[in-house]
């Protein structure tokens, strides 16, 4: 049985069957409900529930504290409807994006090992097109014979060819693909923009960026496109990543860093959450503490044990929650079926 969704922003309603979520029935609508993660982790799919009721599948408290849940807020993918719902997604943000989510067809045209298990691929749309999107958003990308997947593009917006950062997880059914099999010339389907954690144009003041593994891709794109914006803010980019060998872009980003006096590039921080920022010493008081990162805003991507460690530790640090935009990297549970 499906229950009828009025999404106010959107002034539209929409179904959503039973074993569904909101955020899910949204998304296959075509409209850009905010979202990252879509797994309870992030916060950016955070909404009021106007009237009606939802179940809430499992989420971090970083997500939804207790108090907003008293509050009547929800997150849209975790929310299973139980009765017909109106809903508001936060509007908080002064940026939300309606950018067309369209389809491309392209080709490989460019495959390079950066690390023993990361490839960066790069793809030509066939028609010549660019695709318009935000720096730090993703695509569904499409490969050849294989379950489709997000992937975040990692070069900046508006260049001819988009670029990709894929690391190999043994055993899955897409990543292990492009490992082995693909080759240049093979097409990909990319649909996109998608994703909320993407570079805010109109905040002006410093970023925190945290990357681990692959998860450099969307945050290179961050990176490098609020460095050419013109503004001197401070920069930090932090590159965490298991071993020596999962490292890769160093010298790019050094060059990056020597050439952009307001980039402080770091590497790695081996696993560990950011405790203090670089140049900005905390004596340990919780209230000093508090007021460094007044301002600031952060962006992450990477594997979930990660996002979630450095999301606490923000928080701790004096960052609100809606300062902190995350794309986790994992494969919905959904498209795993
Ligand atoms: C918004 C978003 C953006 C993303 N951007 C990127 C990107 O730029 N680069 C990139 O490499 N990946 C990215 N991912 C992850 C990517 O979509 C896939 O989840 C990943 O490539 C694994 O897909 P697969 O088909 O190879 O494995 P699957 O067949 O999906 O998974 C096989 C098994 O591995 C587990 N698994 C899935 N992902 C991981 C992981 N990362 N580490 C360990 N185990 C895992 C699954 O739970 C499953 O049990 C992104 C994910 C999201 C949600
Ligand atoms: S918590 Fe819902 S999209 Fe991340």
């Amino acid at each position: 049985m499906a229950r009828r969704i009025e999404i106010r922003q959107a002034a539209r309603t929409i179904d959503v069957p039973d074993g569904r979520t909101i955020l899910e029935s949204a998304l296959e609508e075509g409209f850009a409900y905010p979202h990252g993660c879509r797994s309870g982790r992030c916060g950016s799919c955070k909404s009021r529930l106007l009237s009606g009721e939802v179940g809430l599948l499992p989420h971090t408290r970083f997500s939804l504290t207790d108090d907003e849940r008293a509050q009547g807020l929800i997150l849209a993918c975790r929310a299973q409807p139980l009765t017909d719902c109106a809903v508001a997604w936060l509007d908080e943000d002064e940026e939300q994006l309606d950018l067309p989510v369209r389809t491309f067809r392209t080709r490989v045209v460019a495959i390079d090992d950066a690390t023993h298990d990361i490839r960066q691929i790069r793809l030509e749309i066939e028609t010549g097109e660019t695709v318009t999107f935000k720096a730090g958003q993703y695509a569904q990308v499409t490969f050849d014979g294989v379950p489709a997947r997000d992937y975040s593009m990692a070069n900046r917006p508006g260049r001819a060819q988009l670029e990709f950062h894929i690391r190999h997880v043994p055993g899955g059914a897409t990543s292990e693909h492009i490992a082995r099999s693909l080759k240049v010339g093979d097409e990909v389907t990319v649909r996109g923009p998608l994703g909320s954690s993407f570079l805010r144009e109109q905040h002006t003041g410093p970023i925190l960026s945290v990357a681990g593994g692959s998860g450099l891709a969307p945050i290179k794109s961050i990176v490098e496109t609020a460095l050419t914006s013109g503004l001197r803010r401070p920069i930090h980019l932090y590159f965490g990543a298991r071993t020596e060998r999962d490292l890769y872009l160093i010298e790019h980003f050094n060059l990056l860093a020597s050439t952009y006096g307001n980039l402080t590039f770091t590497r790695p921080f081996q696993g560990q959450p950011i405790r203090t920022l670089p140049n900005r010493p905390s004596n340990g008081c919780d209230r000093e503490r508090r007021q460094n990162l007044d301002g600031w805003r952060a962006y992450m991507a990477g594997p979930p044990a990660m996002i979630d460690a450095s999301s606490i530790m923000l928080r701790e640090l004096g960052l609100r929650a809606e300062d902190i935009h995350a794309d986790v990297f994992f494969t919905p549970e959904k498209a795993l079926i």
